[in-house]
């Protein structure tokens, strides 16, 4: 589909038009059913979109793009193992990483993905047994109290924002920690509270050729080696990868290499052997909980009509609020200390993804595509950037998450989170008028002359739109859920919006310039042919 010059995207246009100047207010006013036609159930989820700026016209006219789109299509043609990432000649198949046995093949090229996934999935299990069971030995003959993973992007973030939501199920001995960023700091501090005979390294990266990564598990080898030995690698450090050549290269035994496919994108590789880590931290009963919620949320994908499903609403949604209301960026705020880190992998996993410039037919988009996405938990939150939410004059449109039942149950507290989460999207909707606040000032016994002068720092306009997600409690089952959710919405904007989801070129752009100019740093390369910014940044470096 060509968004732009659809039918259905001209008539979102006219409807979009028609109720501009409608405040949400009075949509509520208007129709009294308006949260239960504009909710649903999933499981014993409810994803409340009534305070969105839609009717339940205008969520019907949406509703055309997924088959207009052709999103049914899609979705088959992802399930076949088409190389639906077309600009990289790959599959993506991340489904079948959640795959449960009893279910049948899932074929790529031909051949029957399962066997190996199972293998895989098999040898992370042994591997953590052996590790929690005190049998696997550090180089001195000691248990391994501590693993680091080393990774980035994709190889990272999804297993460490997992580790935190997943806090509650932690292993009770073992720590994990991560180290991503190339700034020697990140691996400089955490190595600070470490033994190296008690700490093993995992080598996350699916190319194994990242600057980062590559980087910070040499300086990590280094640290070992001094302490104790060449030999000790073997029982230090393991590895995930596609490039098990790599690996060996590295010095990782292959024995001690986890493998995963290149039909799996990094930022959708959670599922796989990057989720060793995780595994370290949980423990397998619990990933295997969390793949079955993944493969749960794909069974309901596959298969719910557009009106009742998950992804797409969240999908259409935003597709409304980004194409049709000019909203640039989206709030997503979990009122869940333990899911801090869902804005941060959904920021790779929706930007990365969907930040793209031309369509499938590498012609220029004629529409917006991903917004930018940003938050943090509540309520922390609102003691930062909600003031501009609320008063600072653009669309951000929120999506608030938050749990029925809390993690940690500490008495008193969770009662509060639930009513700071649920008088936010209240204050977003509804707002404050002038007339109310003066109203409300002049009832306190102010004079009137302080009311006149207060009124308009105390007024609001509200009509922000959000979105809330109460999910039951977050439990590795629910977790899983939930990241398949947001997988699938991007793939359904990506449909809608003609473009690959799958690739990262402008990503690689700069992996590119930064591999250019480290000669020259580094005094080995002259800076002729460089524009006077870099070059003046380098010499300034280097005086
Ligand atoms: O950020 C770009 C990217 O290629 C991501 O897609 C990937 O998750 C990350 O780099 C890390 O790559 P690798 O796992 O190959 O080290």
């Amino acid at each position: 589909m060509k968004p732009a010059t659809a039918a259905a995207w001209k008539a979102l246009t006219g409807a979009a038009e028609s109720t501009r100047g409608t405040h949400l207010c009075e949509m509520f006013a208007a129709n009294t059913q308006r949260f239960s036609s504009l909710s649903m159930r999933w499981n014993d989820w409810l994803l409340d979109y009534s305070k969105q700026r839609v009717t339940t016209d205008i969520m019907g006219r949406l509703q055309v793009l997924w088959q207009t789109a052709d999103v049914p299509g899609w979705i088959a043609r992802m399930r076949a193992g088409d190389a639906i990432n077309h600009s990289e000649g790959r599959a993506a198949l991340h489904i079948a990483l959640r795959h449960p046995a009893s279910k049948g093949p899932i074929l790529h090229a031909g051949r029957d993905v399962m066997p190996a996934v199972r293998h895989e999935l098999g040898r992370m299990r042994d591997f953590a047994a052996q590790i929690h069971g005190r049998h696997w030995r550090g180089a001195t003959g000691e248990p391994i109290t501590d693993v680091v993973n080393i990774g980035i992007g994709g190889s990272d973030l999804g297993p460490r924002m997992a580790t935190q939501a997943l806090a509650a199920f932690r292993h009770p001995e073992l720590k994990v920690h991560y180290v991503a960023n190339l700034d020697g700091a990140d691996l400089a501090t955490v190595l600070a509270g470490l033994q190296p005979r008690t700490t093993l390294f995992v080598i996350a990266s699916k190319t194994f050729t990242t600057q980062e990564t590559m980087q910070n598990a040499a300086s990590a080898r280094h640290w070992l080696v001094q302490a104790l030995g060449e030999a000790a690698v073997a029982r230090h450090f393991v590895a995930v990868s596609t490039n098990l050549a790599e690996v060996a290269r590295f010095g990782i035994d292959p024995a001690n290499a986890f493998a995963f496919w290149d039909w799996v994108g990094g930022r959708y590789s959670l599922w796989s052997t990057i989720g060793l880590p995780l595994v370290l931290a949980v423990g397998f009963d619990n990933f295997s909980r969390m793949l079955a919620g993944a493969h749960a949320m794909d069974e309901h994908f596959f298969s719910a009509p557009v009106a009742e499903n998950l992804p797409g609403l969240l999908a259409l949604l935003e597709i409304w609020n980004t194409n049709f209301l000019g909203a640039d960026n989206r709030a997503l705020l979990p009122y869940s200390q333990s899911l801090a880190l869902l804005p941060r992998y959904l920021q790779q996993l929706e930007m990365e993804s969907n930040g793209k410039q031309v369509d499938r037919q590498g012609l220029p988009l004629q529409c917006a595509t991903a917004p930018v996405l940003w938050g943090e938990a509540g309520t922390n939150g609102q003691h930062a950037f909600y003031q501009l939410i609320h008063q600072g004059g653009r669309p951000i449109p929120c999506e608030f998450i938050v749990c029925k039942h809390p993690d940690f149950a500490l008495p008193g507290h969770h009662e509060k989170l639930l009513a700071n989460c649920f008088a936010q999207s209240e204050a977003l909707m509804r707002g404050k008028t002038l007339a109310e606040t003066t109203a409300e000032l002049a009832a306190s016994g102010m004079s009137a002359e302080q009311v006149a002068f207060l009124a308009p720092y105390r007024s609001f306009p509200g009509n922000q739109p959000s979105t809330t997600l109460l999910l039951p409690r977050l439990d590795p089952f629910n977790l899983g859920a939930l990241l398949a959710l947001y997988e699938h919405k991007v793939f359904v904007q990506s449909v809608i919006w003609d473009i690959n989801p799958f690739d990262q070129w402008g990503v690689e752009y700069g992996k590119q310039l930064a591999g250019r100019l480290l000669p020259i740093i580094e005094g080995k390369a002259p800076t002729a042919g460089l524009d006077s910014s870099t070059a003046g940044l380098i010499a300034a470096c280097k005086s």
